[in-house]
């Protein structure tokens, strides 16, 4: 309702906000899912209704009949700020106790609390608000894929554990006693085998299941926008994909983003900002600095496998509280540097560092060549035994200066693909090579030859969209050819016993005339995070789980009943505490 609607009669219905009484006028805060309007009850003209109104607790859901009326003080922060509604009608259609925190948009109520009234919470603005971005977000997904010809199948959530990837959650069987489901960690092989049953564009949004440590961006269930092509090559999916991303961006955000989205090698990922997934909002590259810092008679540098720098521009002026403080950062027991070396550009143009005892000016301004370092410019270096270790700690270094500096603004978007991904990386827990992305992800036909030789050198048909650091969606190009994927799995470790067991329904469909296929999926609670400028998925999930995957709210997970233990033929040992 607005200032037009004045002089209507209307009737509304909703939740009591708040009550105020001033002087012999009472003011109810009505909200319902499309925001608050204010209603007047006027004890000179309705002594009985004003009375009534005064009896309202919060919560109450009630219905008002009334007239629309031009405020005399409007409120500009409100939508319908402009009107008022004066009450000729009340009726309580039901009352609340005293809600266990207060429902607007600052409450007081602490995140265990709002997670076991969420359906409270989710009576808040802000929460409703995530929730409705992601109902237009996949109306928006539909229509763009089904403008691509894209059919929306379903596939079954109770299917077979596959043992590859993250640790399944399993469903017994009562019919099948000492046999055991698993729900999908995605619908990866099935779509394949849609494929090769000829559909040609599938997509679903579909909920996934891993059994895997929560973070921020991590869900115990999540919801993928999974799709699959038939006969199409690497450029044909991304630029396919690209078009959705670019969509959403323009449909949701009214960002026209026009550029193709840069496509980064994996190896230059990972020697530029020691991650997979960069942040591409501001720039502080990695600049080896081996070459130039070894060799000086500095026992930490002169052991190290790798020594790397940042150069923070404009942040010569950090003071040594702040860069104490930085390195105590590196040093916490989840990031694991040993500790920090900085250099400061300085007025003068000279260099001065925390190692100075153990290089000359001459070396220290090769550096700051070396780093396009300019007066007023702060270096920060860290070095390790192991490159990639320690490539990823300066990655988390580099994140944090960014964060500081104010460079990871959320309103700002940095898109990228990364290709090129290697194919198999080595896992130390299993003493094996493990699929980076999975086992049905195809070598790039000019590394195929190596599969013998060096499997480890392989690079794959694979590739990830990043946004502003966040993965938001993968894929590959398929194996379509059983003899090929046989020997995937031989890579992988599997005898053809195993493989036969566990991947044969799909090694057998590829006999017959399997097409050769690739697709993606996005990570829909990611996508919606970030265009809500959220801090953690949770936030845009309904119903979501708490960090050590419990449902406050349902009290989920329980034990079961001995009646049902004894039907699905289970027993349950738990550990001596
Ligand atoms: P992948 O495992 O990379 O690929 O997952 C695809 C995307 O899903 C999102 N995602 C998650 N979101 C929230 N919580 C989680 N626990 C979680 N795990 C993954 C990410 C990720 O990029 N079958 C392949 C896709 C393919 O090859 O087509 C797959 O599942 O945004």
């Amino acid at each position: 309702m607005r200032l037009s609607d004045a002089g209507r009669d209307v009737t509304l219905a909703g939740w009591v906000q708040r009550v105020r009484k001033m002087g012999g006028m009472t003011f109810l805060d009505l909200r319902d899912r499309y925001g608050i309007t204010q209603v007047v009850f006027d004890n000179s003209t309705d002594a009985a209704l004003n009375e009534a109104a005064n009896h309202l607790g919060r919560e109450y859901v009630v219905q008002v009949k009334g007239t629309v009326a031009e405020r005399t003080a409007k409120n500009p922060n409100m939508p319908t700020g402009d009107i008022e509604i004066l009450a000729t009608e009340l009726k309580v259609l039901n009352a609340s106790e005293v809600p266990p925190f207060t429902i607007e948009d600052d409450t007081d109520g602490g995140d265990d609390l709002r997670m076991r009234y969420r359906y409270l919470d989710l009576r808040r603005s802000p929460v409703r608000a995530n929730l409705e971005l992601r109902h237009r977000m996949t109306m928006e997904v539909r229509r763009y894929l089904d403008s691509k010809g894209f059919l929306e199948i379903e596939t079954p959530m109770l299917v077979g554990s596959t043992p590859e990837g993250a640790r399944d959650f399993v469903v017994p069987s009562r019919m099948n006693p000492g046999q055991f489901y698993a729900l999908p960690q995605s619908p990866q092989t099935l779509k394949q085998l849609l494929m090769v049953s000829g559909m040609d564009r599938y997509f679903q949004i579909v909920k996934c299941f891993r059994d895997e440590d929560l973070r921020a961006d991590r869900q115990p269930e999540f919801t993928q926008i999974d799709c699959e092509m038939s006969f199409i090559e690497q450029n044909d999916v991304i630029e396919l994909f690209e078009g959705m991303a670019k969509h959403l961006f323009k449909e949701i955000r009214g960002i026209e983003l026009t550029e193709a989205f840069p496509r980064m090698p994996w190896a230059d990922a990972m020697k530029y900002y020691g991650s997979d997934k960069p942040d591409t909002r501001f720039d502080m590259k990695f600049v080896e600095l081996m070459d130039i810092l070894k060799g000086h008679g500095f026992s930490v540098f002169d052991n190290a496998a790798y020594i790397g720098g940042i150069c923070a521009k404009g942040a010569a002026g950090y003071t040594r509280k702040q860069l104490d403080a930085l390195t105590d950062f590196v040093k916490r027991p989840q990031i694991g540097a040993k500790g920090m070396v900085y250099a400061r550009v300085g007025e003068d143009g000279t260099v001065k560092s925390s190692v100075d005892k153990f290089y000359t000016q001459e070396t220290l301004q090769a550096m700051a060549k070396a780093m396009d370092a300019q007066i007023g410019d702060l270096i920060l270096i860290l070095s390790g035994d192991d490159a990639m270790r320690t490539r990823k700690q300066l990655c988390e270094l580099r994140l944090e200066m960014g964060r500081q500096l104010g460079l990871r603004d959320k309103n700002k978007f940095s898109c990228l693909w990364v290709v090129d991904f290697p194919m198999f990386e080595w896992s130390d827990e299993e003493q094996r090579l493990m699929a980076m992305h999975h086992p049905f992800t195809h070598p790039k036909d000019e590394d195929i030859p190596m599969l013998d030789t060096d499997p480890a050198a392989v690079r794959a048909d694979a590739y990830d969209m990043v946004i502003n650091g966040v993965e938001v969606g993968g894929g590959s190009i398929r194996i379509h050819d059983s003899a090929l994927q046989a020997k995937m799995f031989e890579i992988l470790g599997f005898t053809p016993e195993k493989a036969q067991e566990q991947f044969g329904f799909l090694m057998n469909a590829f006999k017959y005339g399997a097409p050769p296929h690739g697709g993606l999926a996005y990570g829909l609670d990611r996508w919606v995070s970030l265009f809500a400028g959220l801090d953690s998925i949770r936030d845009c999930i309904a119903f979501p789980k708490n960090n050590s995957g419990r449902d406050v709210m349902l009290d989920a997970p329980a034990a079961l009943d001995q009646k049902q233990l004894d039907e699905l033929k289970l027993e349950v040992v738990l550990p001596e505490e």
